[in-house]
């Protein structure tokens, strides 16, 4: 009976008492974020994911603009949302590092409601093999071009007239989670975005705007088959997944994300996992997504390290292998 009761305790109550505990602490409150008839604005919106998320708004009744340096990627972005939707989106050639073009476009766009800072450059190789100028590139585009569009538009959302909660979503990567081998230089643009995001959503929350990190995993897109041309081999063993999503996919994710006012969206099971596992000290609106992190956080570790056994492994072997190919001394 005592162990019946002892059972109970561990399996019933204490969960139950958990939630209701989570469900007393957890912050920021639960939020929702319409897009229909709203002002949906999407950096890197002529290509890959951003075109597949103002594609997929314009479907769901935003009106989108889009954002690019190429004209003409940007007209063709246009033509084929038109085609596909019936739907016009406005569109704007700025360069994210000219802060004086971003607010341009921003000014000429009117107030957001939903800012989506997609751009992104990413350029694999190994640290000391890549040139200064590149790492300042990625730094440059991945990090300044987003602190120049939130900066450009905050002043205009803040502003905005037709009530309602607003959004301010960034496109990091799950190289912003953990540092993989070849994207030194990639990761620290990305992991900024989490410093950018943790931060500003305190100091935005009191105007109803809610910061959103998406973390798409490796995504069928022209950036990536760039990518893909000259990924180091060992980037390529570590980062081997189960396959590239769809731009299609991550979009629709990305946009049920920033809607329910997730601050960290994963695109698939492996990134919330992930996701679940690098939560550490970030806002959480889920009482059952913190009732999992909570519960799950030791085991999730250990994975973590599994993971680490796993890559030095193979880092080790491979530089075994290229010492046993050079030639000896005689
Ligand atoms: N694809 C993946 O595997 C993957 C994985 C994780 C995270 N991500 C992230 O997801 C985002 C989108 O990636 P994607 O694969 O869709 O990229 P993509 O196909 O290369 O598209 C990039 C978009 O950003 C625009 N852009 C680039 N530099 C810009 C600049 N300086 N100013 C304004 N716009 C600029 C591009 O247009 P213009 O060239 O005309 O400017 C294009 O519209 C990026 O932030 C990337 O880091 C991608």
């Amino acid at each position: 009976m005592a162990a019946l009761l002892f059972l109970a305790f561990v399996v019933i109550l204490l969960p139950l008492a958990l939630l209701l505990l989570l469900f007393l602490i957890v912050r920021p409150k639960p939020v929702n974020i319409p897009i229909k008839n709203r002002h949906v604005f999407i950096t890197g919106g002529s290509s890959g994911i951003g075109l597949a998320m103002a594609r997929q708004a314009a479907k769901e009744g935003a009106h989108v603009s889009i954002l690019a340096r190429s004209c003409q990627k940007l007209e063709e972005a246009k033509q084929s949302i038109l085609l596909e939707t019936g739907i016009e989106v406005a569109t704007f050639a700025a360069d994210v590092t000219d802060f004086e073009a971003v607010q341009m476009a921003v000014t000429e766009a009117g107030p957001i409601d939903v800012l989506v800072v997609n751009q992104g450059v990413f350029m694999p190789g190994e640290f000391e093999s890549q040139s200064l100028d590149e790492l300042k590139f990625m730094i440059d585009v991945n990090v300044m071009g987003s602190i120049h569009m939130i900066r450009a538009a905050l002043p205009l959302m803040k502003k905005r007239k037709n009530g309602g909660p607003a959004s301010i979503a960034l496109v990091s990567s799950q190289a912003g989670q953990v540092g993989i081998y070849g994207y030194t230089g990639y990761s620290a643009s990305k992991y900024a975005l989490r410093g950018i995001a943790e931060a500003l959503q305190q100091e935005v929350i009191g105007d109803d705007i809610h910061v959103s990190l998406i973390f798409p995993p490796d995504t069928e897109t022209p950036g990536f088959e760039e990518e893909m041309r000259r990924r180091p081999q060992l980037t390529n063993i570590i980062a081997a997944s189960s396959g590239a999503m769809k731009p299609n996919e991550v979009a629709r994710k990305a946009l049920n994300g920033i809607k329910s006012g997730s601050f960290i969206i994963p695109c698939n099971f492996e990134g919330l996992l992930l996701s679940i596992a690098t939560a550490g000290l970030s806002p959480q609106r889920s009482v059952l997504m913190a009732f999992v992190e909570v519960v799950t956080a030791g085991l999730l570790r250990f994975a973590g390290l599994c993971f680490q056994w796993n890559w030095y492994g193979n880092i080790e072997s491979w530089h075994a292998q290229r010492k046993s190919k050079l030639p000896t001394k005689l």
